[in-house]
């Protein structure tokens, strides 16, 4: 029996929203599902890795194997990421929330006091460029993804330099004619952008991206090692 490609490998991933709060009963989201890092996730547990899934708030079943550390905001989530390495493969699937408020309240914001709030919002730390850039802890393998609505490719290409990860894979979420939305959805159409170029997937379910991706990414981790 051939060994699993990702046997002995740790594998991290990252999935879902981030949820950032306004008051005790409100917050800052976003429409990611996490289907796609939950399938990751699951591809790579399937080729034999341990894998730690770091995940924000989503209404999907932690896939069996793997181990599912529970998060809401963007610093939550660093902090896990962080308690997880070290790793030899990371895919940063989840779909962070940029700003946060700055001084979220303890207590519930009342209508009827003060008029309208204001919010002064704050950045939110980059939890992939943090880890890539971390010559500590930076797993072999670092895996950014680009949620685009326009210019996929060409801001793709900018966030890999930006955020010096090894890869970054790149999906359209802008509605489709059809209705049809990838943030959400049930399939994906990738460009894997590296230093090597472009590479367009067609339109797949999101477990067949799962799978193609990961068993590049056992390519590209054994490659990296020269081994
Ligand atoms: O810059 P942008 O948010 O488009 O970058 C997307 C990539 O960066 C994704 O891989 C996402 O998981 C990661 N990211 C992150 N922490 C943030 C923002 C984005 O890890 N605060």
């Amino acid at each position: 029996l051939a060994a699993l490609p990702l046997a002995g490998k740790h594998v991290l991933v990252t999935a879902g929203p981030t949820h950032e709060p306004i008051d005790p009963v409100r917050f800052i989201a976003n429409r990611s599902s996490g289907k796609q890092g939950y399938a990751i996730a699951a591809a790579a547990f399937a080729a034999g890795a341990r894998v730690t899934l770091v995940s924000g708030p989503v209404s999907l079943l932690p896939p069996p194997g793997v181990t599912l550390v529970a998060v809401e905001t963007a610093r939550e989530m660093l902090e896990a990421v962080r308690h997880a390495l070290p790793a030899d493969i990371a895919v940063f699937a989840a779909a962070v929330a940029d700003w946060r408020v700055a001084d979220a309240g303890a207590q519930k914001i009342k209508k009827d006091e003060g008029g309208t709030p204001h919010f002064m919002l704050v950045e939110n730390p980059d939890i992939l460029a943090t880890i890539a850039r971390d010559e500590a802890q930076r797993p072999t393998l670092v895996v950014g993804f680009a949620a685009e609505t326009e210019q996929v490719v060409e801001h793709a290409r900018a966030k890999l330099a930006r955020k010096g990860c090894d890869l970054i894979v790149a999906n359209d979420v802008s509605p489709q004619p059809g209705g049809a939305s990838v943030m959400g959805g049930d399939r994906n159409r990738v460009h894997l952008i590296s230093m090597n170029g472009v590479e367009t997937w067609p339109d797949m379910d999101k477990q067949a991206v799962a799978a193609a991706l990961v068993a590049r990414l056992g390519q590209l981790e054994r490659a990296k090692l020269h081994i």
